[in-house]
């Protein structure tokens, strides 16, 4: 794991978005994995300030949203479909036939989980994946548990995640209880990855995820096995190494 510590999240946006940058100009129709949350949102200004500088043209670009909560449709604010296109798309110029979310509202989960797997695969796999990470070290919605999940799947959020996400709803009880998420498995695809954290509350996942033993109770500790991940810190989520 390549970690990099930065002064602050605006830093690290810049950072984040310049490898984004790279990737498109060094191959225009590049699959992107994206990630939902907070710790992104300086990430992607930056991509669309550069795509408003004239500095990356994003209209061949394919895109890949890790996750979606169950139950909540495109129109729901707290959707990560609108999420996405509240905080990003808008302001860039990939086509819309391009995006690719997972639907909350499908009506057979586990083939809309297969289809988007295939999906990925058919468009040649992700070339580079961002990443944030949960309180509970959870990437995308992989929360704890005993073992790697291979494929996108369905699962139950745990008390930590809905806890923490809370903040963007009415109360705890309007958080769905479920998501669909990509899997471990179709993380490690990709052929890069770039995992972003900011604040002192994420330093103690961070600390498990780097220089914990590699175990499915702290998911982002896969990540040591990946052959190309960048860590991108603020001094916060840097405070325990
Ligand atoms: C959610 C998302 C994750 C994200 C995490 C952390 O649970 N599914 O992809 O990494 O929250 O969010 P934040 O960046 O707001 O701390």
């Amino acid at each position: 794991m390549n970690v990099r510590v930065y002064k602050n999240a605006d830093a690290i946006g810049a950072a984040a978005a310049a490898l984004f940058a790279a990737q498109v100009i060094a191959k225009p129709n590049s699959v992107l994995g994206l990630a939902t949350g907070s710790t992104p949102l300086p990430t992607y200004r930056r991509m669309a300030a550069l795509y408003e500088e004239g500095a990356v043209d994003y209209s061949g670009v394919t895109t890949y949203n890790l996750d979606e909560y169950v139950g909540l449709d495109h129109d729901h604010d707290q959707s990560y479909y609108y999420f996405m296109h509240d905080n990003l798309f808008k302001y860039i110029n990939i086509p819309e036939e391009q995006i690719h979310v997972l639907s909350g509202m499908a009506k057979d989960p586990a083939e809309e989980c297969k289809a988007y797997d295939a999906a990925i695969d058919a468009a040649g796999g992700i070339d580079l994946q961002i990443l944030g990470i949960g309180r509970n070290g959870h990437i995308a919605f992989n929360e704890p548990t005993t073992t790697f999940p291979p494929t996108t799947h369905i699962v139950d959020l745990t008390e930590s995640t809905i806890e923490a996400n809370k903040r963007f709803f009415a109360s705890a009880d309007d958080v769905p209880r479920q998501a669909l998420t990509m899997g471990i498995g179709s993380i490690m695809k990709a052929k890069s990855i770039v995992i972003i954290a900011t604040g002192a509350d994420k330093a103690d996942a961070v600390y498990a995820m780097i220089n914990g033993p590699v175990d499915p109770q702290c998911p982002a500790s896969v990540l040591q096995l990946h052959p190309n991940v960048t860590v991108m810190l603020d001094e916060g989520a840097a405070s325990k190494l």
